[in-house]
């Protein structure tokens, strides 16, 4: 198995490159946020209370999307490695994470973590936000406010990475297709 993560900032490219690497290398992509806005849009009693979360910027806890991710990989246990896309965001889903992995003698080969100043992923998502319809691009201060979740608790997750020397920092703009470039490289050194 070939187990990546796509690390970076609400609106770094995660989502967009994850399509490009799936489509070459046959991975299993696992987007938590793709997750919670299912359960949302089936009104689930997980979705009911993740959403409200969601729509002020704040992360879902930790144990609801750890076994969100458990059932996702028991589900796809056929996967010839997993594009994790948006989880980790914690030092304790991290070590959910290994543990995952580890029952099934894997574990995480690399974290491609793309780099995007803050100014930029305003603009970026405040752009998606007047056609997407998720609530949490609409204004500033919720965009705003996910990128102080990610400063106050999901850097921690590089920080767990790279003690294993796991870590590749990737510049996160310019074209979509020259940070894909970056990204393959990489990868096909990795794979
Ligand atoms: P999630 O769905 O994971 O959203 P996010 O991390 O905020 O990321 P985005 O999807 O907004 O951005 P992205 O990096 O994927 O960029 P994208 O490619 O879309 O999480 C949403 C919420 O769910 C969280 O706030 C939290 O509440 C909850 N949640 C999810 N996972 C969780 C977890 N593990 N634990 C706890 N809570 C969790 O691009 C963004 C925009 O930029 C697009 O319009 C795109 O077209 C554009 N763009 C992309 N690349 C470029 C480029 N090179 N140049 C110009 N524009 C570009």
């Amino acid at each position: 198995m070939f187990n990546l993560i796509l690390f970076g900032p609400p609106g770094s490219g995660k989502g967009t490159q994850s399509e490009n690497i799936i489509a070459n290398y046959g991975l299993q992509h696992l987007s938590t946020g793709n997750l919670l806005r299912t359960e949302i849009a089936n009104q689930t009693t997980l979705g009911l209370q993740a959403k409200q979360l969601m729509d002020q910027g704040q992360l879902v806890p930790d144990e609801v999307v750890i076994g969100m991710v458990g059932n996702f990989m028991d589900a796809h246990r056929e996967a010839k490695g997993f594009l994790f896309d948006g989880f980790p965001r914690t030092t304790a889903q991290c070590v959910a994470l290994d543990a995952l992995l580890k029952q099934k003698s894997n574990e995480i080969n690399v974290v491609l973590a793309l780099e995007v100043s803050e100014e930029e992923l305003v603009k970026r998502l405040l752009g998606r936000g007047a056609t997407s319809g998720r609530s949490d691009d609409i204004n500033e201060s919720i965009i705003r406010a996910r990128i102080k979740e990610y400063h106050d608790k999901t850097t921690a997750v590089a920080t767990y990475y790279q003690q294993f020397d796991k870590v590749v920092h990737i510049k996160g703009e310019g074209t979509v297709e020259s940070i894909y470039a970056d990204l393959k490289a990489e990868i096909d050194t990795r794979i």
